[in-house]
């Protein structure tokens, strides 16, 4: 499986630490060049690699972690999205609801990535929080997955797991989904929940 993080800033150098904490490969991306970005992602570890935006969507998996709008941009980039796992760790805080179709926001941007499978998760803490060790006196980080394709939970669990991670299948976007999404300006209920799995 290979995997890149679009977006290099605080939840995509978040998440990069996990990648790095267990030494599993992962490129990142964003508008800058790879060489800019490169003495950055060696700081975070070795396994992380800067590369173009192009070659990062590569990858089978992918995590957005731009700012809500900038989605589209990201969705040109490729004329096919068949086969790759895109998971939206975005908020589309503040952008309110009147502008998503009346669609929760990964509903919302699905519609941009025909063929992908979109699977929500890792946007509902703080990216100081998710930066740091998921894995605190015998417990695991809970991170929240919910999907409209039901068996592309699973492969993102798997991840989660091997990145230290409890996860927690919510089901459909908007149904348990729903609880980890942002509303204009309100918050589901389970966003910036720190909450820990004893055990695995
Ligand atoms: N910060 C948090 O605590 C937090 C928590 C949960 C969820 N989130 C969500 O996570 C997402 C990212 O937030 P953030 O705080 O990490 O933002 P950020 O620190 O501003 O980082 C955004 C990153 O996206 C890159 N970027 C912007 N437009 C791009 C494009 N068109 N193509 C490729 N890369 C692009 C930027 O790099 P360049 O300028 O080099 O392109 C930058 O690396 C947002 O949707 C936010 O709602 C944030």
């Amino acid at each position: 499986m290979s995997y890149a993080i679009v977006g290099f800033g605080k939840i995509g150098q978040a998440l990069a630490h996990a990648f790095a904490r267990k030494n599993i490969e992962v490129t990142v991306a964003s508008r800058r060049q790879p060489e800019e970005l490169a003495p950055l992602a060696r700081a975070v570890g070795p396994t992380v690699v800067a590369r173009s935006l192009q070659d990062a969507l590569g990858a089978a998996t992918i995590i957005l972690a731009v700012p809500f709008g900038e989605h589209r941009e990201i969705a040109k980039v490729l004329s096919s999205w068949k086969g790759k796992t895109v998971i939206d760790a975005m908020n589309s805080f503040p952008v309110p609801p009147e502008e998503l179709d009346g669609l929760l926001s990964s509903a919302f941007v699905a519609k941009s990535f025909t063929g992908a499978k979109l699977v929500k998760g890792f946007n509902h803490l703080v990216a100081a929080i998710l930066a740091t060790d998921p894995v605190v006196e015998g417990g695991h980080r809970v991170v929240f997955l919910s999907s409209d394709d039901e068996d592309a939970i699973d492969p993102v669990a798997d991840l989660a797991k091997q990145l230290g991670f409890a996860p927690v299948k919510l089901g459909k976007l908007n149904e348990g989904g729903a609880l980890v999404h942002a509303r204009g300006r309100s918050w589901g209920p389970l966003i910036f929940q720190d909450l820990f799995k004893k055990g695995q």
